[in-house]
C-alpha cells in the first residue's frame, strides 16, 4: 500500500520489527540519509538507531539475530543502479541497496510507509513490525515537482519546511518556489532592502471571487539565512530549490517599493486584489541592471541549475504608452511589445546561462521565439508543452486543467475556496504527464515531468494548504513517479492506507465526504465555470501557440 505506487512489490518470508534495539548501519556516502532516517524512526523507535558496533560483518538478511542483539538491523547499500532507483528486502532485517543517496532516500520513505501508521508519530509507539517483501522502484520522470505560491499569501519558515517533508513523503524532487508577484516580495536582498521592507507587506486581500476585502494587513519575508535553511533541509531530503522571480509582469509589489521600475509616475501600493494585472516592470537600463543586482544574491543563496524569471501573463498596454519602452523597440528593431518581452526574457535568460544556470519560464516565453536551452514550463493546457518540445526545449508539464490544486475539489457548495473549476482527485489522478499529442512523437523525450500547483491567492494559510494540497498531490505523484498507465480502484485503496498515515503526520487533508464544517467559508458563493468557457478561455490563452 504505497504512496506512489512501486514498479514492482513481492511478499517474502519473515518479518522485521523496529523497536528501541533496532540498529542501522549505511556504507559512509549514504551518511547523511542514514541520520534523516534516525531522526525519523528514532523518537518512534524508543532508542536510537545506532550503527552495529563495526566489530561485526554487515548483517545479511534473512540472518537469525545475534543473541541480544536488537530486533533487527536496516542497512544501506550502494549498489549498481540509476541514481533515484533502489531495492529494498525486508526480512528479519531491511536492506536498502540504491544507486545513490536519491535511491536510499526514496527506500528509506517506502520503508517508513511499509511500518504501520504509527510509525509517523512522533513517540514511542511499541513494536512496530513490517510483513517481509522486495521492493524494485525507480521514478518514472527526474521532474517531479510543486509550485508553492508564497507570494499571494505567506507561508511561515515551518510551514514551508513541513511541506518539503511532505513532498519528500510523495517522492516529489523539486520546490519550484514562487517567491515574487504583484500582491508580495518574499525574498530578502540585501542592496535592495526595500523590495521586503515595503514590498512583502499589503492592507489587505481580497478574501474571493466575489471581489470582498478582508481589511486585514497581511506579509511576510524569508531572509537570506532562512533560504540557505531550506534549500539545505530540502536537498537533505533530496528535494531541488528552484526559485522563482517573476518578470517582467507580476512585478507590482517590487514596483511599489522602488517606483522607478514602473511605467508611472504616481506610486502603487502592493496590490490587493487577484488576476493578471496590468503594472510591469518598464525597460530601463537601470531596471535591467536592478535585476541583475538581484538575481545576484538568489544565484547565491540557491545552487540549482535552473532558475525560474516567470515571463507569464505580461500585459503589454504600458509599453504601448511609454515613450521609453517605444524608443527601445525602436532601437532593438523590434516589431511590437511581443517581440520586447521576448527580447527582456532572452537578454536575462543570457544573464543565467553566463553564470552556468538555466532559465526556466512560463510557455509564453515561447511567445516571439526562445534561446535553446531554456525550459518551458507549460501550465496553459498542454499546447505549450507540445510547441516547446517539438522546438526542441525540454518541458515540465505543469498544465492547468489537470494540475492547479487551487482549484475546488468538488462541485458542492461547501468548499471553502469558490474557485470555480472543479478537479477531483481522480481527475489528478487521471492525468498523464506526456501530452496526447506527443505521444508516440520522440519529441516527447523533452518532458522532464510535471508540477502540481498550490496558487495561494485563495489559500489563505498553512491549515488550507493542507485541505488544497492533500490527498491530491498523493494523486499527482503516482502520475509521475510510477509506471505509466492508471488503476483507479487500485489507487483508492492504497490512498485509504496513505490517509492513515496522512492522519498519524497530522495532515488537514480534504476527506471524501467533504469539507468539515470548520473548513468551509459560508457566505462566498461558489462559481462553477461550464466545460464551454473553461475551452474558450484555453483557446483564447493558446491561439498564439499554434
Ligand atoms: C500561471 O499560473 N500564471 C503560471
Amino acid at each position: 500500500m504505497i504512496v506512489p505506487k512501486p514498479v514492482k512489490q513481492e511478499p517474502r518470508p519473515g518479518a522485521f520489527v523496529l523497536d528501541e534495539r533496532t540498529s542501522l548501519t549505511a556504507d559512509p556516502l549514504l551518511s547523511e540519509v542514514a541520520a534523516w532516517l534516525r531522526g525519523e524512526l528514532a523518537p518512534v523507535a524508543g532508542g536510537e538507531l545506532l550503527p552495529g558496533t563495526g566489530t561485526e560483518p554487515l548483517p545479511v538478511t534473512g540472518a537469525e539475530p545475534l543473541p541480544g542483539r536488537g530486533s533487527g538491523t536496516i542497512t544501506l547499500r550502494l549498489g549498481d543502479l540509476p541514481p533515484e532507483a533502489y531495492r529494498l528486502t525486508v526480512g528479519q532485517d531491511a536492506e536498502i541497496v540504491a544507486g545513490g543517496p536519491a535511491g536510499a532516500f526514496h527506500g528509506a520513505q517506502t520503508l517508513r510507509q511499509l511500518l504501520p501508521p504509527a510509525a509517523f508519530r512522533k513517540a514511542p509507539a511499541g513494536r512496530l513490525t513490517v510483513a517481509g517483501t522486495y521492493v524494485e522502484d525507480a521514478p518514472r520522470f527526474p521532474w517531479r515537482g510543486c509550485v508553492l505560491d508564497v507570494a499571494r499569501h505567506f507561508l511561515t519558515k515551518h510551514e514551508v519546511l513541513r511541506f518539503i517533508d511532505l513532498m519528500a513523503l510523495h517522492k516529489l524532487n523539486v520546490l519550484h518556489f514562487h517567491l515574487t508577484d504583484d500582491q508580495g516580495w518574499r525574498v530578502e536582498i540585501r542592496r535592495h532592502p526595500r523590495l521586503t521592507e515595503v514590498g512583502a507587506w499589503r492592507r489587505e486581500s481580497q478574501t474571493g471571487w466575489n471581489g470582498a476585502m478582508d481589511g486585514r494587513p497581511h506579509g511576510g519575508y524569508y531572509t537570506q539565512d532562512d533560504l540557505r535553511e531550506i534549500v539545505a533541509y530540502a536537498a537533505r531530503r533530496q528535494i531541488m530549490v528552484v526559485p522563482e522571480i517573476d518578470l517582467p509582469g507580476h512585478t507590482q509589489a517590487a514596483i511599489a517599493a522602488y517606483p522607478e521600475l514602473g511605467n508611472l509616475d504616481t506610486p502603487l501600493e502592493v496590490r490587493t486584489t487577484w488576476g493578471v494585472g496590468v503594472n510591469v516592470l518598464n525597460v530601463e537600463d537601470t531596471t535591467l541592471k536592478f535585476f541583475e543586482d538581484v538575481l545576484d544574491e538568489v544565484l547565491e543563496l540557491f545552487p540549482s541549475p535552473y532558475i525560474v524569471l516567470g515571463g507569464d501573463e505580461v500585459r503589454k498596454d504600458q509599453w504601448r504608452a511609454s515613450p521609453s519602452a517605444q524608443r527601445r523597440i525602436a532601437e532593438l528593431g523590434l516589431r511590437d511589445e511581443e517581440e520586447l518581452q521576448s527580447w527582456f526574457i532572452r537578454r536575462f535568460g543570457g544573464y543565467l546561462a553566463a553564470r552556468g544556470r538555466r532559465l526556466v519560464g512560463w510557455d509564453e516565453i515561447l511567445e516571439g521565439g526562445l534561446a535553446p536551452g531554456a525550459v518551458v514550463a507549460s501550465w496553459r493546457g498542454e499546447l505549450g508543452a507540445v510547441a516547446a518540445a517539438r522546438r526542441g526545449h525540454d518541458v515540465i508539464n505543469c498544465s492547468n486543467t489537470s494540475l492547479y490544486l487551487d482549484y475546488r475539489q468538488d462541485p458542492g457548495e461547501q468548499e471553502p475556496v469558490p474557485f470555480g473549476t472543479v478537479l477531483t482527485v481522480e481527475d489528478v489522478y487521471a492525468f498523464e504527464p506526456i501530452p496526447a499529442e506527443l505521444r508516440g512523437d520522440p519529441a516527447a523525450a523533452r518532458v522532464l515531468g510535471a508540477q502540481c500547483g498550490v496558487w495561494t491567492e485563495l489559500i489563505d494559510s498553512g491549515r488550507r494548504v493542507d485541505y488544497m494540497a492533500f490527498p491530491r498531490l498523493a494523486a499527482f505523484a503516482e502520475t509521475v513517479w510510477s509506471p505509466a498507465g492508471r488503476d483507479l480502484p487500485g489507487f483508492r485503496e492504497r490512498l485509504a492506507a496513505h490517509l492513515r498515515r496522512l492522519d498519524a503526520i497530522g495532515v488537514e487533508y480534504r476527506r471524501a465526504d467533504g469539507p468539515l464544517p470548520w473548513q468551509t467559508r459560508p457566505g462566498v458563493p461558489g462559481r462553477p465555470e461550464t466545460p464551454e468557457r473553461w475551452q474558450a478561455k484555453l483557446d483564447a490563452w493558446t491561439s498564439n501557440l499554434r
